[in-house]
């Protein structure tokens, strides 16, 4: 029996999946994973306790099977396998890698740290035992962030590669990635190291598990690596997965994945060159280095201090933060002693015959500096001032001659390297700076105009006899054309040759390169948007050039890093201005349109106006109506949820006047759904309601589902406040729907609450849990600031209705809570009253009053729903002068709450007036206008069902009636309440909760009474 069943929902094939991961758990470990002394523990077990994990009980287990039976007893079944054929599939795969490489010998994702290496590595041993002890921690599960830092050229990579090989072969079993940062101008490619480092481990030795473990922790991920995912045909659901994603959630899930891959096996992960890594990249670090300590994993990262310094890279504040709280290491590297050098010496040319001052000369000349000491060695080997003779390295010159020829400087030694070729290996080099530090045959061919074969042999030459270059592999381009990666052996070369070309060669070279590339990659050109946009851009084609960053941007906001995307538009914004006429105007446009969109999705409202506005005083030239219709429906948008509903109203009638003129039905709907909102959010229901009937029936006509999944949503709403509860849940369920297909998440959480919301009301109160409790969690995981504070003190209601007022206290308390921490005030009023009510029945007066006034407070700031708030506060305050015996007070608030309950078509609150005043004249001793009042309410509530209101009214009845000595009327209300509680208490499904509410005082008495 799964989880689901416990609750009396709905089952699916994943229902079987957890069946057979509980036969699978008892078979493999003998025992059951969930017990208890009867039937009932035993459903409640299921229901809420997790099983230790099969390998505990018997140890010799893979921990693979861990996972794959965690997976198949997820309590979500969103969690697990999709079918019985997928967890076999998980299983076959397991029985594969268990014979095969997967079993125990290190697994390297990185075809350079799979090489020998550095034959001639020296020194660096304090350095090495410090990364061998930190290396040893995380193994047994105490990760650490460690950073490499230096100069260019000190020995870092050389440093971290030692480091890794030995770990290889220490540790059997780790898992070893890189992920390298590039050098980009701006804002570079999101998340570039990290998808560097997992995309090798996917198709690497265990890929079908770290795809399992992806997929399973990190949807947001998958999305991004669609060829490893694509395949299985879960792309689709994957989608559905994502829906309304954020940045955080993706920080979050690789955080999940990384720990899930170390439980398996611990992980080694390399991060090179991070002074160039892109801000995503550097949040991503940040959020790894703050949970890393209880996970198997090591992250070594290396950058140049001096680079993060000048470019006011992000790490460099997250750097001194991290080593401020120590919650990350640095290793800075210092030159070579002069002892290390003459062992490199020695070591590089064994036997010689050297004089012994000459490494002290080799020292003095480089202080020690790796780079320049090697390659000033391997200078004066090709010069011939260190031959070899009679098998014996020895030196051609007197030391003095060298000395004066030798180069001052790393920059001058490079130099000297460089004028020692020929001029067409130097010429090919040179135009290879152009690529970057990583070129490709087929390019460069083309630049040189040269056969590509030639260039092959060329480059071999540079590679094996100047060792400036080394081969990454061979590589398939789109359009099918076989391709050479080469990597410079340094960067500092890369630099030094592009430096050294006077500007209009580059300028040519670059818009060359892009152009090639573009050929090469034809319709697929936008995965590599960043690297064509900087061609294009140094290349002088600036229309392309922003063509690029508008694709580079678009990219960025798939990956949810909607401020590298503003960066991208930005940068595109400040090349338009070389951009011709039309095409200008246009542009723009479009600039500020995608620029508003990502910045309120970063709910920077004000920058997104004021895209908007720039945008709409950009459309004035471009004269389109579509522009500007769709400009002003953004910015109508956009001030809606800044709260500034005037200027909102202004703005959708110009919008409105905007899609008459071009005769956009489309236009208009959208924009009639946020008027339609709009009036709903003054209280204008009368005015609302048929607005968005119209949005509703016209959208459905023509078929546009943003405005029908909108005006649905906000329909359900509008039936909602007005007590219509069955049709709401019509209207949010479609919308909910609707949502999931747009892959809207705002939306999706809309008609979830509404849906919560009205079905508690309805009395079916697990159901309302399940909904608000999935919508929450999603609004967590998605890190929503919009619902996510809005949530609580909806399950805190349901609590309170429930009787559970310990279970509403704690809801109403994170609602205050999250309503100001995320400055949303309507959910911290909503909060305070809902705390409020929790006070009065505490008997608090004190803290009700503060409650109560508190949320007054922030209505008078805030008109958003502010009739609908303020009707649930004078109900509360009505309640609580009642309980106080201040009848005045009490019948004022419950005077103005029917007024207000009645302006507004709220029947519910109608109902609860009534009911009120009844519960007042029965104070006021009046017994024939309680009844009076009590007629009222079940009048109202007869013809608008609430039955959580329902059975307290016929309650207080049966109370006065009894009270009037009428034990028959009596019990007839009673039992009329009693029929209700048990109704309503068949659809709880938690056993505590159900218990709770049954035994209750208030719920005791009724069936008492009723008896
Ligand atoms: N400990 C060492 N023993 C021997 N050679 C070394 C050592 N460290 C560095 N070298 C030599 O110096 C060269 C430059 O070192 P390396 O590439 O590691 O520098 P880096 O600090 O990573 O530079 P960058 O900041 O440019 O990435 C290496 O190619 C290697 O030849
Ligand atoms: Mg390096």
């Amino acid at each position: 029996m799964s989880p689901e069943q416990t609750r009396g929902e709905v089952l699916d094939a994943r229902s079987d999946v957890f069946s057979l991961g509980s036969a699978l758990y008892e078979a493999a470990t003998r025992s059951l994973p969930f017990t208890g002394p009867s039937i009932l523990s035993v459903m409640h077990a299921i229901a809420v306790t997790e099983p230790l994990a099969p390998g505990r009980l018997r140890p010799e287990l893979p921990r693979e099977f861990d996972l794959i039976i965690e997976r198949a007893l997820a309590k979500e079944k969103e969690r697990r396998y999709g079918s019985a054929a997928d967890l076999a599939q998980a299983l076959r795969n397991l029985r594969a890698g268990l014979s095969g490489p997967w079993s125990g010998s290190p697994v390297v994702y990185d075809r350079d740290l799979i090489g020998t290496g550095l034959s001639s590595f020296v020194g660096r041993e304090p350095e090495l035992t410090k990364l061998e002890g930190l290396l040893r921690q995380a193994i047994e599960g105490n990760g650490r962030v460690v950073f490499i830092t230096g100069e260019p050229g000190i020995g870092k990579t050389s440093l971290s590669d030692e480091f890794l090989r030995r770990a290889r072969a220490s540790c059997p079993g780790l898992l070893v990635s890189r992920g390298r940062c590039v050098e980009q101008y701006g804002t570079g490619e999101a998340y570039l190291p990290f998808l560097d480092a997992v995309g090798p481990m996917l198709e690497g030795p265990g890929r079908e598990h770290l795809a399992s473990i992806l997929r399973t922790y990190a949807p947001t991920w998958c999305t991004q690596l669609p060829a490893v995912f694509a395949s299985t045909g879960a792309l689709e659901k994957l989608q559905q997965e994502t829906i309304g994603a954020t940045k955080e959630r993706m920080m979050r899930e690789m955080g999940d994945a990384l720990g899930m891959f170390a439980n398996t096996s611990p992980i080694a992960l390399l991060l090179e060159d991070l002074h160039w890594a892109d801000p995503s990249s550097v949040d991503l670090l940040r959020h790894l280095c703050q949970r890393i300590s209880s996970q198997r994993l090591l992250i070594a990262g290396t950058f140049r201090p001096e680079d993060i310094e000048r470019s006011n890279h992000p790490l460099k504040g997250y750097r001194a933060e991290m080593l401020t709280h120590n919650l990350c290491e640095e290793i800075a590297l210092d030159s070579l002693s002069h002892e290390h050098t003459a062992i490199y010496l020695n070591q590089t040319f064994t036997p010689n015959d050297f004089p012994s001052e000459f490494s002290l000369l080799i020292h003095d000349k480089t202080e020690g500096h790796p780079l320049f000491a090697t390659n000033l060695l391997q200078y004066l080997q090709e010069r011939g001032d260190i031959a070899r003779r009679n098998q014996h390295w020895s030196l051609a010159r007197p030391l003095s001659e060298m000395e004066l020829e030798a180069p001052e400087s790393v920059r001058s030694m490079i130099s000297k390297k460089m004028d020692a070729l020929a001029e067409d290996e130097r010429r090919a080099l040179q135009y290879a700076s152009i690529e970057g530090a990583e070129f490709l045959s087929t390019i460069l061919a083309s630049l040189l105009d040269i056969d590509e074969v030639d260039l092959e042999e060329l480059l071999a030459r540079l590679e094996k006899t100047h060792r400036l270059i080394t081969t990454k592999g061979e590589e398939e381009l789109p359009d099918g054309s076989l391709a050479t990666r080469y990597r410079f052996a340094h960067a500092l070369y890369q630099n030094f040759l592009y430096q050294d070309l006077v500007n209009k060669r580059r300028v040519m070279l670059h818009r060359q390169a892009g152009e090639r590339l573009l050929a090469h990659y034809g319709k697929r050109a936008p995965q590599i948007a960043t690297q064509l946009a900087l061609h294009f851009e140094r290349g002088r084609d600036f229309p392309r050039a922003v063509e690029f960053l508008v694709h580079a941007g678009d990219h960025a906001t798939k990956l949810y890093a909607n401020a590298e995307a503003a960066e991208h538009y930005t940068r595109a914004l400040s090349l338009t201005e070389k951009l011709s006429g039309d095409d200008q105007a246009i542009t723009i446009v479009t600039l500020y349109q995608k620029r508003g969109a990502v910045n309120m999705a970063l709910s920077r409202f004000a920058d997104a106006i004021d895209d908007y506005n720039r945008m709409l005083k950009q459309v004035e030239l471009t004269g389109s109506l579509e522009q500007k219709a769709a400009g002003l429906n953004a910015l109508a948008a956009t001030l809606f949820f800044s709260h500034r509903l005037e200027e909102m109203a202004a703005c959708a009638d110009q919008a409105l006047a905007a899609a008459k003129a071009l005769g956009s039905e489309q236009l208009r709907l959208e924009t009639m759904g946020l008027v339609g909102l709009k009036h709903l959010c003054y209280g204008e229901v009368e005015v609302s309601r048929p607005i968005l009937e119209d949005v509703i029936a016209s959208a459905r006509a023509i078929n546009h589902k943003p405005a029908l999944a909108a005006g649905l949503v906000w329909r359900a709403g509008l039936c909602f406040f007005q007590t219509d509860y069955e049709r709401a849940i019509e209207y949010a369920t479609e919308a909910r729907r609707l949502a999931s297909e747009l892959r809207d998440g705002f939306v999706l959480l809309t008609s979830m609450f509404f849906l919560g919301l009205s079905n508690g009301n309805l009395g079916r109160m697990s159901t309302a849990l399940s909904t608000l409790d999935e919508a929450i969690r999603m609004a967590g995981r998605n890190g929503d600031k919009f619902w996510f504070p809005r949530m609580p003190n909806c399950i805190g209601w349901l609590h309170r209705e429930l009787q559970d007022f310990d279970g509403a206290l704690k809801h109403d308390q994170q609602g205050v809570e999250l309503g100001r921490q995320y400055h949303v005030m309507e959910a911290e009023a909503n909060s305070l009253i809902n705390l409020g009510i929790d006070h009065t029945h505490a008997g608090q007066s004190e803290e009700t009053i503060a409650a109560f006034s508190e949320a007054r407070e922030i209505f008078e700031r805030d008109a958003w729903f502010r009739w609908r708030y303020m009707i649930r506060l004078e109900a509360a305050t009505a309640g609580y002068w009642l309980r106080r015996k201040d009848l005045a007070q009490a019948r004022k608030f419950a005077g103005r709450l029917l007024r207000t309950a009645q302006e507004y078509g709220a029947h519910k609150y109608i109902a609860e007036a009534h009911r009120l005043m009844a519960r007042i004249a029965i104070a006021d001793e009046d017994p024939a206008q309680a009844e009076q009042e009590f007629a009222l309410a079940l009048e109202e509530l007869s013809r608008y069902p609430v039955p959580l209101l329902e059975w307290r009214t016929h309650a207080d009845l049966g109370r006065l009636k009894s009270k009037l000595g009428d034990p028959e009327a009596a019990r007839r209300s009673f039992a009329q309440a009693a029929e209700i509680i048990k109704s309503c208490a068949a659809t709880v499904t938690d056993e505590d909760l159900r218990a709770t509410f049954l035994n209750s005082p208030a719920v005791q008495s009724v069936l008492a009474g009723s008896a």
